[in-house]
């Protein structure tokens, strides 16, 4: 784990219900001035000082500033208008678990993976009685380490890969290989574009994905602008579709 925290990023990671409240003013003010947010910096703190068992202590304690409390709304919107990949999914690092549920249906079984057993606890407490339960799971492992049975026909990474470690990045991409199908997807929300230093959240960059993406052969379809990011995030996060590349002269 690096040492040093971020100092001058506020909001890059927060929480949508407060926008819509009363304190939502405060906090775009406070997000446009810069001004820090201490559960971002609890956050930090709890993953600098413990870093094996952060997350969890994160997870026990409540401080959670990433979590929007809803399902990604590109995501949901890609999933009414027939744009994600049927077959199986995959949310690596998937927290309470709203895009896991957002997305499962009887032609898409979806898995949510979280390191932490609070955060699986949580995500389970809140869907175990939802309609659609029988076409999702969430489970307790390391996504560096777990090695399923079946492959993915779509993986979605929504603030995992800004989550962990930089120097992790390309095990992260050598995971993403290993865990898609020949043909399968993996659909990024690039965020945060941004020039902060230290993190969680790491700032990150389209050229950061190309780095470590591209030696495993896998390529951007597409990286436009995500105009259905909650408003604080919105102007730095980017929707890359990404497939494995196809050797010409294999055509
Ligand atoms: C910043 S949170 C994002 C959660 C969720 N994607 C969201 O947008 O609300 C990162 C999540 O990754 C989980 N995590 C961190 N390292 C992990 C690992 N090696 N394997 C699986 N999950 C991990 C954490 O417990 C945490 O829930």
């Amino acid at each position: 784990m690096r040492t040093h925290l971020c100092t001058c990023y506020s909001l890059l990671f927060n929480s949508l219900p407060l926008l819509t409240s009363p304190l939502s003013r405060i906090t775009m003010a406070r997000s446009n001035n810069n001004t820090s947010n201490p559960k971002v910096h609890k956050m930090q703190h709890l993953l600098h000082s413990d870093p094996s068992g952060g997350w969890e202590k994160c997870w026990e304690k409540g401080v959670t500033p990433w979590d929007i409390g809803q399902p990604t709304p590109i995501l949901v919107h890609l999933n009414q208008t027939g744009g994600l990949p049927k077959g199986r999914a995959l949310v690596p690092g998937c927290g309470s678990g709203h895009d896991v549920v957002a997305i499962a249906c009887p032609e898409r079984f979806v898995v949510g993976l979280d390191i932490s057993e609070n955060a699986i606890k949580q995500a389970t407490k809140l869907f175990s009685s939802s309609k659609s339960a029988e076409y999702f799971a969430f489970l307790e492992a390391d996504f560096f380490a777990w090695c399923p049975t079946q492959l993915f026909d779509l993986i979605f990474d929504y603030t995992f890969f800004c989550a962990i470690e930089p120097e992790m990045r390309p095990q992260w991409a050598s995971r993403i290989q290993d865990l898609l199908k020949p043909d399968g997807e993996l659909i990024t929300l690039i965020f945060p574009i941004s020039d902060h230093e230290g993190g969680p959240p790491y700032k990150v960059s389209v050229s950061d994905y190309e780095e470590v993406l591209h030696p495993v052969g896998i390529r951007a379809e597409s990286i436009v602008e995500n105009h259905l990011a909650i408003p604080p995030r919105r102007g730095r996060e980017k929707l890359g579709r990404w497939k494995r590349s196809i050797c010409k002269s294999l055509l």
